[in-house]
């Protein structure tokens, strides 16, 4: 009965939408196209058929974009999302809606430092130009407000180049004097796209004071008296494109080489990926790598998560987590391997040597190092792998075992140790290393604590 019913509806609604091409009414032929695409319908994927076992246990945990959210990113995100959307460092990936929203988005997130912004993060800056001078508009590469009392400086002179006040700077040289004062009014221009879809330059904000050309004519210097410091809140408050955000002398954006958190097609060219890697093409990516203290995901994961950016198509204009990830056809199926972030780049001499040693060597060190533990002798790592003093049933380091490595619980706070969580403050007793630290003692564990390679 109910099933003739629903029989009985999508036959009058397949006959409403699909069939003929065209409709020809009483007064002639009307074109007309009834094939729409159907959005949210999930595209029809072969499943993986062969015997990798990494590729199969992606396949049955990780089907979908939504999937791989939930259960990945979502637990990277740490036991209270701190990560991905408390930290201004990090893009918000905390929901569905955001994750989708990554892909295709710039990966300029707002960061902790300057220093922190990628090169190829950065976005095409705005465009400075004095409304009393004819030469042209100038890119900005970026600004800052240096905090102080207010310095009156006679017009013939040369502020220092921290003086405190307004300091721009600028992809190429003003042709102004320097050496004096020009009094002027910075406007700030920016490309918007108007009401006809024509791209338009307007300036969005301006700042009249004393300028100053300093160092090679693309420092300018605009002096902020006590008067000025709500115009120039103002200014700042609009939120001026920086196009060399980093300070590092490179214009990513100009570089034509931009790439967003996830690019469609192209894993590789992911900031997300390359955040999680810590380089993106052997290139370096500054910042801590993601994701932090939490579990670093498994080959599975990052199988998941590379064939589902590989199987996003570049022309879409949104895109479906509930689609299922192509593993079939995904390139990386052919060495998984290949994408364990595990201990990648992380050596004893390298790097966990020189963190004990600087963080530790000044207790565990010497005639008589504190808990017994010597970190700083040439025999240090053979003593990691025996046992703990405090813990007698653990070793100090075991290969491939964080959760039973007693330095590691002694590093993380683990609930089970004695005594203190380390490295011991002997100011306030307790502190902890940076995320990114001890991130990698932990991958290095995990890829089995050797001592060299
Ligand atoms: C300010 C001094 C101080 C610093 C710095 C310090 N420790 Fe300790 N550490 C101690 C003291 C004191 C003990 C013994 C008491 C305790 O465990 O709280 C100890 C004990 C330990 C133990 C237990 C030894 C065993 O065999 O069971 C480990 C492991 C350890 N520290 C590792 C570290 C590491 C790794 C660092 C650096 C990241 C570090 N400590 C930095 C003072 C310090």
């Amino acid at each position: 009965m109910m099933r003739s019913w629903l029989a009985g509806v999508l036959a009058v609604l397949l006959a409403g939408c699909g069939g003929s091409n065209s409709y020809t009414g009483p007064s002639g032929d009307i074109p007309f196209d009834p094939l729409r695409p159907t959005p949210g319908e999930p595209a029809v994927v072969s499943p993986y058929t062969g015997s990798d076992p990494l590729v199969l246990e992606a396949q049955s945990r990780l089907s979908t974009g939504a999937d791989l959210q939930r259960k990945v990113v979502l637990r990277t995100c740490g036991p209270t999302n701190g990560v991905c959307h408390n930290q201004k460092e990090y893009p918000d990936l905390h929901t569905a809606g955001t994750f989708a929203a990554a892909i295709n988005a710039p990966c300029n997130v707002q960061a902790g430092s300057y220093e922190g912004v990628y090169d190829r993060c950065e976005r095409l800056g705005d465009r400075f130009k004095f409304k009393e001078q004819s030469f042209r508009e100038i890119e900005i590469g970026w600004y800052a407000v240096v905090l102080g009392a207010y310095v009156e400086y006679p017009d013939n002179s040369v502020p220092p180049s921290d003086a405190a006040g307004f300091h721009l700077h600028l992809r190429e040289p003003v042709p102004l004097a320097q050496g004096r004062a020009h009094w002027g009014t910075g406007t700030f221009i920016r490309n918007f796209i108007n009401a006809q879809g024509n791209v338009e330059a307007l300036s969005f904000a301006s700042y009249n004071t004393r300028w100053w050309v300093l160092d090679d004519g693309r420092h300018l210097f605009g002096e902020v008296h006590d008067y000025q410091r709500d115009a120039v809140d103002a200014l700042l408050s609009v939120g001026i494109l920086q196009g060399d955000q980093n300070r590092n002398g490179v214009f990513g954006a100009r570089e034509g080489k931009a790439v967003p958190l996830l690019n469609p097609g192209k894993p590789e060219e992911s900031y997300l990926v390359a955040r999680m890697r810590g380089h993106m093409q052997g290139e370096p990516i500054p910042g801590s790598r993601m994701p932090l203290a939490n579990q670093p995901p498994s080959i599975p994961d990052m199988l998941a998560l590379m064939c589902f950016i590989e199987g996003l198509d570049p022309n879409a204009a949104q895109w479906n987590l509930s689609s299922a990830i192509d593993y079939a056809r995904c390139s990386y199926i052919a060495n998984p391997q290949a994408l364990s972030l595990v201990g990648t780049g992380v050596t004893w001499r390298g790097r966990v040597q020189p963190i004990l040693q600087s963080s530790c060597g000044g207790c565990h060190g010497g005639a008589s190092p504190q808990g017994g533990l010597d970190l700083l002798s040439a025999n240090a790592w053979t003593r990691l792998r025996q046992a703990s003093a405090q813990n007698a049933n653990l070793k100090l380091i075991d290969s491939g075992r964080p959760e039973t490595s007693y330095l590691w619980l002694k590093l993380s706070g683990d609930g089970s140790i004695l005594g203190g969580r380390m490295p011991v403050d002997p100011l306030n007793g307790t502190r902890t290393l940076p995320p990114e630290q001890l991130a990698d003692i932990e991958a290095w564990i995990l890829a089995g604590a050797l001592e060299d390679g």
